[in-house]
């Protein structure tokens, strides 16, 4: 047999780069969207228990590739005009999360005024594009409208309390109403835990810097605040189906040494909090595990396989959750990378960022109670960063696609894991 030495070089070269590269993925001559529809592209996978090479070729669609989870991402109700976000858009997500459409300061501007007119429009997508809708959010403190600290200051002081109540409720009962029918799930309650990035001393538990500690304050049994057990009970008194989740971010450390931050101190306080509102009987159905990744000191360097995970700090926050019967998503993934000139990325941090996003999606894929993965919007066009970021916000590349909308190694990365598993 005569060998040629020229392929098998070329092979090995190929192969190599593969393995290097942690996945390999050769883009297809494009086919044209009139004929086909589709826009494939051609996936090697390595089965990690054989080490059996396979190829496919798949749509570029996340939702599609995905067996079991719900693909979500956030967006904005003005990003609908724009036809080239609703392609992507429409091709890769069956979630959608209002970026802020449906906050307390949106929904009710003024005491007596209701505007659902920006919720509706995303509504009105959703529906006629067969996508889901997740409710986000009920009661977070940087979500209320300017009127409410005033309104309560004008009352008697030992009022003031009870009105927070009055009106916290009548907000709740009002949207999860509104939207019963296509809302299924919420984030009833959102990042109510201190943050430990920001040095505290003593450190408490709870956000002290808001309306809700100010005014309700009052601490149940298992030393909970009074007003996260309202929230999900006014939820569930308007809504006696839907999914109720607390949400946060920082917590996906359970148990875990590589903790970010103020270590995993953050983690262990939302699973005591969770466990003490399952005993107290409170209406709560799950978390959310927001998964904004913002130290890009510390992406990951490994895409982990099923065989190997079990030691990263999401897995063991996940099977923690699980045990406890709860429902988990990952509900506003991104990967900060930060670099300062926009343009050009490093590579290397491209691939990090891409493994970051890999090892999420594969610990949500391997626990059945995890039903949703969701990015807070998809394109680098769309950082919602604010002033506790440094700098520029389109130094932090942080999503999936770039501002262009072209796919990044973080995409395929996804789309691969999704349609291995
Ligand atoms: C952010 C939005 O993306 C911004 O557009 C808005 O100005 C502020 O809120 N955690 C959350 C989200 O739960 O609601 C936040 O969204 C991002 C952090």
């Amino acid at each position: 047999m005569k060998i040629n030495t020229k392929k098998i070089l070329a092979i090995i070269i190929l192969f190599t780069l593969g393995i290097g590269i942690g996945m390999t993925i050769f883009e297809k001559p494009q086919l044209s969207q009139a004929t086909s529809g589709n826009d494939l592209v051609e996936i090697n996978s390595v089965n990690p228990d054989t080490n059996v090479v396979t190829k496919t070729a798949i749509e570029k669609s996340l939702y599609k590739a995905s067996k079991r989870l719900k693909i979500g991402t956030a967006i904005k109700s003005k990003n609908l005009e724009s036809e080239s976000y609703k392609a992507v858009l429409n091709q890769n997500f069956n979630l959608v999360v209002p970026e802020y459409e449906m906050k307390w300061y949106q929904i009710q501007p003024e005491i007596n005024k209701y505007n659902f007119s920006v919720m509706d429009k995303i509504v009105e997508y959703a529906k006629l594009n067969d996508k889901e809708i997740y409710g986000h959010t009920l009661l977070w403190y940087r979500s209320i409208p300017s009127w409410v600290e005033p309104y309560l200051n004008s009352l008697p002081e030992a009022q003031r309390g009870q009105a927070l109540k009055t009106i916290l409720k009548d907000f709740i009962t009002t949207i999860v109403n509104r939207y019963k029918d296509v809302v299924k799930s919420w984030d009833v309650v959102n990042e109510v835990l201190e943050d430990f990035s920001r040095a505290k001393t003593p450190p408490s538990i709870y956000r002290t810097d808001n309306i809700f500690d100010k005014y309700i304050g009052s601490k149940d049994e298992y030393n909970i605040p009074e007003y996260i057990k309202l929230g999900f009970q006014y939820a569930r008194e308007a809504d006696s189906k839907a999914k109720l989740f607390y949400n946060d971010y920082q917590v996906e450390y359970y148990n875990s040494v590589e903790a970010s931050y103020g270590g995993s101190i953050k983690s262990e306080n939302m699973y005591n909090m969770v466990s003490g509102l399952i005993k107290m009987g409170v209406p709560i159905d799950g978390v959310g595990i927001q998964s904004h990744v913002t130290n890009s000191e510390k992406l990951d360097k490994q895409a982990f396989t099923k065989n190997n995970i079990q030691n990263y700090p999401l897995y063991k926050t996940m099977d923690a959750y699980n045990k406890l019967g709860l429902e988990v998503k990952i509900t506003e993934m991104d990967v900060a990378v930060y670099q300062e000139n926009s343009t050009t990325v490093n590579p290397e941090k491209l691939l990090e960022q891409a493994n970051t996003y890999q090892n999420y999606l594969l610990v949500c894929i391997l626990f059945d109670n995890c039903t949703s993965f969701t990015v807070w919007q998809f394109s680098d066009n769309f950082v919602w960063y604010g002033k506790n970021f440094p700098g520029k916000k389109e130094d932090y590349h942080p999503n999936i696609f770039d501002r262009k909308y072209n796919p990044k190694p973080a995409y395929f990365a996804l789309l691969k894991t999704l349609s291995e598993n």
